[in-house]
């Protein structure tokens, strides 16, 4: 049989979606980091820049206060009504608010508010930069009687260049969300249709060439010749084998109606199936809390999903162990179904991967086993499907998690 070429590149396919996440987060992580970095140069550079800017204006204020002469006075007052973004206040050597600039304040409102305003501008301006002082001197001895001092902030251009990165990022991180979570779901939506599709139409093709067989065999049944020899009860068979997997192909590919079973039934169903199909050497073991635990279950998907388990258990056993199926009682009226085998075991890196379609580690597997089966219990049960435990060369234990009915 040739090998089937569809196993290796599905799963590189699955290896290089993941490095390709890796590598857009990554990328993404670079950007922001980069653009605070960046950011937070100019930042610097600007801060500096603020406050030599502020020094001259104190030093203009100073100017003003100790000389008298008017070409001085109109420099001065240039540089001093120049400053129109940054924030500025001037507090004399008592501690009062003499001079401001730059501070939000309407002419119409009361003295109380404005004072209001500048004593909470001033004690914001206190924790943000230390004061610039302004040495009043005497003009005749030029001694210092009195420091004042300018308390300044960030203008605004500032303070909004240093929250910008972090908007920025945030603003990139919120895309990047919601654009994956609307790729997720369309790539969802588009499986799901064509999970469903290929479902019916297999069901639909096998249905009609099944139904005239169905009907030749009753032909070869009326055949007196014909009708004790042992072929027609071995057609017969396999006609209702094919009837099961057009059933099960027709159910997945509409919404299954699910009816009160008998768990314990159907279990042994599919292991009176399996067991003489299988090798000698594999063993499948049935064990039960009690005999009567019921659940609400599609019977034909639901042995489906048994029957993958145990295959994918008879292959990781290489056709020699022990299958045992355990049906217990969970808590919140849950009941369990436990199927391990004594084979050699899921490696840890790849265990998040076993239920993805497509993924695979088999020469002729098409990693769809445990996809459907994880389709069958979530979607059309409500249920869960995981893998409770896995050893390496000790087996691995899948558990199943359905509401008793
Ligand atoms: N019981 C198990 N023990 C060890 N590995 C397992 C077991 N069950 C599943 N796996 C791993 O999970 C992979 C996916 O299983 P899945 O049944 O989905 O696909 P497959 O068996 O490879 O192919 P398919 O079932 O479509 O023929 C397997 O290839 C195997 O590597
Ligand atoms: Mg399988």
């Amino acid at each position: 049989m040739a090998s089937n070429p569809a196993s290796p590149s599905s799963m590189e396919f699955y290896r290089d979606n993941t490095n390709l996440k890796w590598i857009i987060l990554i990328a993404s992580l670079f950007i922001s980091v980069g653009t605070i970095w960046f950011t937070n140069i100019l930042v610097n550079q600007l801060k500096e820049r603020e406050r030599n800017q502020v020094k001259l204006f104190a030093k203009a204020l100073e100017y003003t206060t100790n000389d008298t002469e008017n070409e001085i006075l109109f420099i001065t007052e240039e540089i001093i009504y120049k400053n129109n973004s940054i924030p500025t206040i001037l507090v004399d050597e008592k501690s009062n608010i003499t001079f401001y600039r730059n501070i939000d304040i309407d002419s119409s409102w009361s003295k109380e508010r404005k004072d209001d305003v500048l004593n909470n501008e001033l004690e914001e301006m206190k924790k943000v930069y230390p004061p610039i002082d302004i040495l009043l001197k005497d003009p005749n001895s030029q001694e210092v009687f009195a420091v004042q001092k300018v308390y300044y902030k960030n203008s605004f251009l500032l303070s909004e260049l240093i929250i910008f990165p972090y908007v920025e990022t945030s603003i990139l991180a919120i895309f990047f969300f919601v654009a994956y979570l609307a790729f997720n779901y369309s790539k969802t939506s588009e499986q799901n249709r064509v999970w469903v599709g290929l479902a019916k139409e297999t069901a639909h093709q096998i249905g009609t060439p099944l139904s005239s067989l169905m009907a030749w065999v009753e032909v070869l049944r009326d055949d007196p010749d014909l009708r004790n020899k042992g072929f027609v009860d071995e057609l017969d068979k396999d006609i209702r084998k094919l009837r099961i997997v057009t059933e099960r192909f027709s159910s997945i590919g509409s919404t299954p109606i699910l009816k009160k079973e008998n768990i314990f039934q159907l279990v042994n169903n599919v292991v009176g199936y399996l067991q003489p199909r299988l090798s000698s050497k594999v063993k499948i073991e049935v064990y039960t809390l009690s005999e009567n635990i019921s659940v609400n279950v599609h019977a034909p998907l639901f042995e489906w999903v048994l029957e993958n388990l145990c295959k994918n258990a008879v292959d990781a056993m290489e056709n020699s162990g022990t299958i045992a199926i355990k049906i217990l009682r969970g808590s919140d009226s849950k009941v369990l179904i436990d199927i391990s085998d004594t084979g050699k075991g899921i490696p840890k890196k790849i265990v998040q991967s076993v239920f993805k379609p497509g993924f695979t580690t088999k020469k002729r597997g098409w990693g769809l086993g445990l996809a459907l089966a994880k389709r069958i219990i979530e979607m059309y049960h409500g249920g869960k499907i995981f893998v409770k435990s896995s050893d390496e060369n000790q087996g691995t234990t899948f558990r199943i998690e359905l509401n008793s009915a």
